[in-house]
């Protein structure tokens, strides 16, 4: 399958990041002509569009918007820009690339949901991707493509951009509200839901940056342009940030449906002519997959028939120098600390992963070390306040199913003595 590059089609252009570059490629085009579109039109072209979040959930947008009630109160916007999953970087490379497309669909968006503000809500690490937003933002202000009276439709739009604090937690919706407002970055409980009492108990509309910036592309081109790629269930193209042992990592634009086999091929094969060992469809909160699932399509029903989850997209591949042991024992530490603490299963049973994970990966593991890595999973999974406590317990069932034995080993051997590190280097000098 051929690369689609939509969204990154002007990447390598010097000034893409600017709004002259941006409008020499129809850039606003798609937000005037939405002026003059009725908001529940909008909703209704997103909706056949068959556009799902691309945050990781996959929820279908219109649908998503559909649900924000005409109740008097004010709407919001807010665009989540936190991410912090382990092998998640295709939000931050689009914002410095192409943060016009962002803009121009938060405008589409605010119009569509009738929301006069919007919240881009960037993770706190990376300043440069704030620096660059701001930028844009200022100039599409000074077009006339923000602010009052946005191009004499009597419609007014502002955009702020909040940093985070640093927390993984704060990508999960709820919980940026929360930080947003100026509280500890903690979910709250659903229902109500964020369209209806969200940001200031007001209905409030949360998405991913590549899922909004999707938008005037959909507006300009039409429902089945979009839909030319995918399939039903999963249309359209997706950013997908290949990391790992390939030749070339990076974002490569591409049609729902490709597969690892061909992405790794795009991304210049695998390191030294290695073999994919393991590798995770989309970020560290998906069960991994091996070389057999190579030609597993990804869409969010072939990703799901396989066991796994398509996620974010991104996908990790590792080679045959990786210790499975010890990667899964970094997610778990990753996990142990962004635990924000409220509920106990995940309080308690990150720590508990971790600690068995640090025993197997230094070769101390004891006698029913591996059972009580199920039974502590078992007792994460749907048990927790949000998601984040899933998603710990998600890497470990995985694993063992497929690579038992280097669990086993680590009751007498640490991982590094199994995989030494300097095997790995070779290949990351070349
Ligand atoms: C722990 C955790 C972290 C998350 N981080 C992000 C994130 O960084 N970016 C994002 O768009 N969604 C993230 N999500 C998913 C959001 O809660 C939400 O589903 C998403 O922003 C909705 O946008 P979408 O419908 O456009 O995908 C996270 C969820 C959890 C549980
Ligand atoms: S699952 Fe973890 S991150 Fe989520 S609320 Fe509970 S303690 Fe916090």
């Amino acid at each position: 399958m051929t690369l689609t590059p939509i969204l990154t089609a002007h990447w390598d252009e010097p000034d893409s990041h600017t709004l002259g570059g941006y409008t020499r490629h129809h850039g606003y085009e798609a937000l005037k002509q939405a002026l003059d579109t009725d908001p529940d039109a909008i909703i209704q072209l997103v909706k056949d569009s068959g556009l799902r979040g691309r945050g990781g959930a996959g929820f279908p947008t219109g649908m998503k918007w559909g649900f924000v009630p005409q109740d008097g109160k004010p709407h919001y916007l807010v665009v989540n820009a936190d991410e912090s999953e382990p092998g998640a970087c295709k939000d931050i490379a689009l914002i410095m690339a192409n943060p016009h497309a962002l803009i121009e669909g938060v405008a589409i968006t605010c119009h569509a949901i009738r929301a006069k503000h919007a919240f881009i809500y960037i993770r706190g690490e990376v300043p440069h991707a704030h620096r660059r937003m701001r930028a844009a933002i200022a100039e599409a202000y000074a077009a006339g493509h923000l602010g009052r009276n946005v191009h004499g439709k009597g419609i007014d739009i502002d955009v702020l951009v909040q940093p985070g604090g640093g927390a993984y937690i704060c990508g999960e919706e709820t919980a940026l509200l929360e930080s947003l407002e100026g509280h500890r970055g903690q979910p709250r409980l659903k229902p109500p839901f964020p369209a209806v009492a969200g940001l200031y108990a007001s209905p409030t509309v949360i998405n991913n940056v590549e899922t909004i910036a999707n938008v005037p592309y959909i507006l300009r081109n039409g429902v089945q342009w979009f839909r030319q790629w995918g399939s039903e269930k999963s249309p359209g193209f997706k950013l997908m940030a290949v990391s790992g042992h390939v030749n070339r990592p990076g974002v490569y634009e591409a049609p729902l449906g490709i597969t690892m086999r061909e992405l790794i091929e795009h991304a210049g094969g695998m390191r030294e002519g290695r073999q994919v060992k393991f590798w995770l469809p989309g970020g560290s909160s998906v069960p991994m997959l091996t070389a057999e699932h190579l030609d597993v399509p990804f869409t969010y029903e072939d990703m799901a028939a396989a066991g796994t989850m398509l996620g974010t997209a991104t996908p990790m591949v590792f080679d045959e120098t990786t210790s499975v042991v010890k990667a899964v024992s970094r997610w778990q530490h990753f996990y142990k600390h962004e635990s924000c603490g409220k509920c106990t299963p995940c309080r308690e049973g990150t720590f508990w992963i971790q600690e068995v994970m640090h025993r197997l990966e230094a070769g101390h593991g004891k006698a029913g070390d591996l059972e009580l890595l199920q039974d502590l999973c078992k007792q994460m999974s749907g048990r927790t306040f949000c998601p984040l406590g899933d998603a710990a317990a998600t890497p470990i069932p995985g694993a063992l199913k497929y690579f038992r034995e280097e669990f086993e080993a680590g009751m007498h051997t640490a991982a590094d003595v199994l995989f030494p590190p300097a095997a790995a280097l070779v290949g990351a000098s070349a």
